[in-house]
């Protein structure tokens, strides 16, 4: 039996949004007009909703450009995220600058999802947490708030920090290769929790395609690595992977990993490598 019940569903909710299992990030892009493109075909496909970004992504370029993909396809046809710095969540004033600047960016008057990029530690969990909530949530700068890069007790403790925004996503390392989610029970509390685990580096930079096992599995079953990689973390309840590409060929890959879900025998198999 797989460590969890296989999730075959291709969405996810939060709250009252649907969300897809997979969703395409933007860090490191080195053509901001190749990832743009890439971005549109892939929302345009009706597969993908989700993008992922963050003020730091070429120092604001990356929010930039998926604010030129906002404007391309229609804000109602996409979930964008972003995440704050936490040296921002000094202030009420630092966080309300920062999350103005980014909505400039973007060209939104509001976000989908707003994320702590990672946990301060300045002030306590349950300070930075509600005072991103009483800005950033109350404000109406986003409309859901989450973490990032929080462990499991620091998840829990934002879980209860906040008076009425609930804490919906926490976005971490993890992959087939990398499976700390699931060995500190993160993942376990999350699903306890209705938090959605965003998944990212998910293919560890390109290094799964080259993984000898993994390429094995892929080749058996008529799949490739990237595939099988993805398939794994979305076969898991809760869990949203977010691979980057700005490359067509790339997001074909990436696209093929959704519709079917691997045996639970193989997924045993990837527990164990
Ligand atoms: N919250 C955080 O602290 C944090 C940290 C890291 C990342 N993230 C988010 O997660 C996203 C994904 O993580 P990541 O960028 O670190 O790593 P990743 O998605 O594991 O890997 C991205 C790399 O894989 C390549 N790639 C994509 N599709 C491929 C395919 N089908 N075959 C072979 N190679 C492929 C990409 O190159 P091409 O572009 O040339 O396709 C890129 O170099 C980021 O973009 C960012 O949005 C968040």
């Amino acid at each position: 039996m797989p460590r969890f019940p296989i999730d075959t569903n291709d969405w996810r909710i939060i709250g009252s949004d649907k969300v897809s299992a997979i969703g395409l990030g933007t860090w490191a892009i080195r053509s901001p007009r190749a990832a743009e493109d890439v971005l549109v075909y892939a929302i345009e496909t009706g597969l993908i909703n989700l993008i992922d970004t963050a003020e730091m992504y070429g120092s604001g370029l990356a929010e930039e450009v998926v604010g030129r993909v906002v404007r391309r396809v229609g804000k109602d046809r996409v979930f964008v995220t972003t995440k704050m710095l936490p040296e921002r969540l000094v202030s009420d004033e630092e966080v309300e600058k920062a999350a103005r600047a980014s909505l400039k960016r973007l060209g939104l008057r509001e976000v989908d999802l707003f994320l702590i990029h990672w946990p301060t530690y300045s002030v306590t969990i349950s300070e930075q947490v509600r005072r991103f909530e009483r800005v950033v949530y109350m404000k109406g700068y986003a409309r859901y708030i989450g973490v990032s890069n929080f462990d499991k007790d620091q998840l829990l403790e934002a879980l209860t920090s906040t008076a009425k925004a609930e804490i919906v996503v926490n976005q971490v390392h993890y992959s087939v290769l990398h499976k700390n989610p699931e060995t500190t029970s993160l993942l376990r509390v999350a699903i306890d929790n209705n938090v959605i685990i965003q998944a990212y580096t998910p293919l560890e930079r390109g290094a799964v395609v080259r993984h000898p096992k993994i390429r094995r599995i892929a080749e058996n079953i008529g799949r490739t690595p990237v595939q099988v990689a993805l398939n794994y973390l979305i076969s898991r309840p809760n869990v949203v992977a977010i691979p980057k590409t700005e490359r067509m060929n790339h997001l074909e890959d990436i696209l093929g990993a959704f519709g079917w879900r691997l045996p639970a025998s193989i997924i045993e198999e990837l527990e164990n490598i």
